[in-house]
């Protein structure tokens, strides 16, 4: 059954853009994000000051499936294909559905789909990420200087905090791609969430927008900063499903659907790009373009990823949503939310 080097889709024929610009691409050892179970504190520990996120996050799939998962028959019948006893107890399942926790030499599974599995494992940013300085200081009076040193001490201490768009775009990807071959193989299960779009999945039930209005209601996010997440969410599918074809060894359901989505973000973008030309997308487009979409070809896919990344995130970090006009017509219309 195993045929090597069977190719899915010539990405350098799919982006068959003129690309005017030559960009260095920097190396980088940028790994997805995980969440450490040695790490994790839970959601309880986020709910004195943050009880209207966690009320909100409590409606989604993500909280519900910590209980739905094992009475869903379709838990049964993957694991029985898998040869997995229960699904509570098979690592591959609970390391993507649940939050783990590590208790003594294990790691026990203590809720559903939380807060740290998106911001991150929240042990050592806990007491940072809100931390104003001096004791007198508050919201208010902290000076934008001690704000910055905040946020980015935060991150370095392993937060994903919604600053950084494609921080935080990576934590969904992550899941969302479902990059494993022999679950959805032999297992049957979904090969990723085809139809995820970040602007779209995060804007209706799952978003927790408390804080931008002091905790008076769940805001919508501004167009500006919906543009930047629309181009953000892209630039880290074709990513993710970059990564995922890298896990690909046999050309049948997983290889095929976890390609064909890589080849159809890059569709997506060059649309993007022909509308309104934005450097980095130009520059992960021309990183994709050298991907040769094929099965067993791990080392060349992740250093395409990684090199898409790179880009990805100097966008997050430059993008001026003001400017981004043209990308209103791609957008989705709220009754799309999900
Ligand atoms: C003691 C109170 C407190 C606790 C406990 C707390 N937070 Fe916060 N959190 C805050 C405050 C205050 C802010 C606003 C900081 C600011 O003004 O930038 C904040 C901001 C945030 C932000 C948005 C900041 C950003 O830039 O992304 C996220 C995300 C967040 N908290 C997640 C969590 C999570 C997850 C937990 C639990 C693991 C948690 N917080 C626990 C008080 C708290
Ligand atoms: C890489 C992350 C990941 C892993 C590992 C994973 N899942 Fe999932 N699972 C998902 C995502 C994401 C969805 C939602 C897919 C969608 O958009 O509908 C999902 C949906 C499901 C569903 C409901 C959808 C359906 O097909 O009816 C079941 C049941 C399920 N998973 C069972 C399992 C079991 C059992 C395991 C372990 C053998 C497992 N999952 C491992 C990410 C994962
Ligand atoms: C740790 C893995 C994980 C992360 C991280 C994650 N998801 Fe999910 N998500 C899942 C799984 C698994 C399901 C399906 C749960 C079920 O139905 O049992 C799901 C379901 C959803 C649903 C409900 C879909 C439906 O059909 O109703 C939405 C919306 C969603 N996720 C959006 C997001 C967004 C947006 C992000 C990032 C900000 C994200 N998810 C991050 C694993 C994850
Ligand atoms: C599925 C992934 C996911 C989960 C689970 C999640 N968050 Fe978030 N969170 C996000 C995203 C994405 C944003 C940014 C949304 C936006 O800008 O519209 C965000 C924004 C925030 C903010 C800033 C809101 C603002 O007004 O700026 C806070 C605070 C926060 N989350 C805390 C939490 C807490 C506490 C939990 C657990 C109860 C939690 N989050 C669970 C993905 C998640």
């Amino acid at each position: 059954m195993r045929t090597t080097n069977t190719y899915f889709y010539r990405s350098a024929t799919i982006v068959c853009v003129v690309l005017a610009h030559a960009f260095l691409i920097r190396s980088t050892r940028a790994q997805p994000p995980q969440c450490d179970p040695s790490s994790v504190l839970s959601y309880e520990s986020c709910a004195k000051c943050h009880g209207s996120e966690v009320r909100v996050w409590k409606q989604t799939p993500h909280f519900t499936t910590f209980e739905q998962l094992s009475r869903d028959p379709k838990s049964s019948e993957i694991c029985q294909k898998l040869g997995l006893r229960s699904v509570k107890r098979s690592a591959v399942c609970i390391n993507c559905h649940f939050t783990l926790q590590t208790n003594g030499d294990r790691n026990k599974p203590i809720s559903g789909i939380s807060c740290e599995s998106c911001h991150g494992a929240a042990e050592d940013w806990l007491a940072v990420h809100n931390d104003y300085g001096a004791v007198t200081e508050t919201k208010e009076t902290e000076s934008a200087e001690h704000r910055d040193e905040r946020l980015a001490l935060s991150t370095a201490y392993g937060m994903r905090n919604t600053r950084d768009l494609y921080l935080i775009a990576s934590s969904c990807y992550h899941c969302h791609t479902v990059p494993n071959e022999e679950l959805v193989n032999l297992g049957g299960h979904k090969a990723g969430s085809l139809d995820f779009e970040l602007v779209r999945w995060s804007q209706g039930q799952v978003r927790h927008n408390f804080l931008r209005s002091d905790g008076q209601f769940n805001a919508a996010s501004s167009i500006q900063r919906l543009r930047v997440m629309y181009v953000v969410g892209l630039i880290a599918d074709l990513e993710f499903s970059t990564r995922a074809t890298a896990n690909a060894t046999q050309k049948s359901t997983y290889g095929l659907t976890v390609a064909g989505r890589a080849a159809e973000t890059a569709k997506r973008l060059i649309k993007l790009q022909k509308t309104i030309p934005i450097a980095e997308v130009e520059g992960a487009l021309a990183a994709f373009s050298k991907a040769d979409l094929r099965t067993n070809n791990k080392a060349q896919l992740i250093a395409v990823a990684d090199a898409i990344r790179q880009f990805g995130q100097e966008f997050a970090v430059n993008a001026d949503g003001t400017t981004l006009t043209l990308v209103d017509s791609f957008l989705p219309t709220p009754d799309q939310y999900k």
